[in-house]
């Protein structure tokens, strides 16, 4: 069967209330940020619950011999915030995954074409093949900065099966863009909304989410 993008909105209650509170305009910077570190949180937590390499072995508690599973230390893992925004989910992100590499990129979009830049890249020149990254940017709205972050991994030995990405929230263009570029990719988010306005914000969605977590 061909690969399609798959997208979950997990219907977890932490993730209702942060996300409201995230879109409330009357909310200020400094809760807004602890908002999306909430949602980075709990994304995370939903994205990873199948997805993290683990190895069967044995420990001996002081009663006996036990089967016992850990994290497989062999299989890197790699975040990757998109700059400026996906900072904002990093910190929850990384409390669940304090041992994972941070690749930082940063991709700014003309606000007349919409064109996404890259004018920062951390990658490495080649990624292992076998590396899992998860991405964290909030808004997935016209597709244009994801399908380009998409691009340098994949030209690094990153097959987007290994990818997830978590979003606060997403909409049409964005998934459908993806769901052609690269089907095999999942997104955890927090929402799906109806549409983009004619500056390719999302709409209800929740502002511009760099300015809303940096105050700027
Ligand atoms: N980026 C944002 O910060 N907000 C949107 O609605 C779309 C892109």
């Amino acid at each position: 069967m061909a690969l399609q993008l798959r997208v979950y909105v997990p219907p977890h209650p932490l993730i209702k209330h942060w996300l409201a509170v995230s879109r409330d305009e009357s909310t200020p910077s400094v809760l807004f940020r602890s908002a999306m570190t909430e949602l980075g949180r709990w994304l995370t937590y939903e994205a990873i619950r199948d997805w993290m390499p683990t190895v069967d072995t044995e420990v001996k508690t002081p009663l006996s011999p036990s089967a016992a599973t850990f994290i497989n230390p062999e299989i890197p893992i790699a975040v990757i915030p998109i700059l400026r925004a996906g900072l904002s989910l990093l910190d929850g992100a990384q409390a669940l995954l304090p041992l994972a590499s941070i690749y930082h990129i940063g991709v700014v979009r003309n606000e007349e074409t919409l064109e996404p830049t890259v004018y920062l890249n951390k990658f490495p020149e080649q990624f292992p093949p076998e590396t899992k990254v998860l991405i964290t940017e909030p808004m997935l709205a016209t597709g244009g900065t994801i399908t380009t972050v998409m691009g340098e991994l994949t030209q690094r030995g990153i097959s987007p099966e290994n990818v997830r990405i978590i979003s606060v929230v997403t909409a049409p263009p964005a998934l459908q863009k993806l769901n052609v570029a690269f089907p095999g990719l999942v997104i955890y988010a927090a929402a799906i909304d109806e549409g983009l306005n004619e500056h390719g914000y999302i709409v209800p969605g929740l502002g511009d989410a760099g300015d809303r977590t940096f105050g700027t």
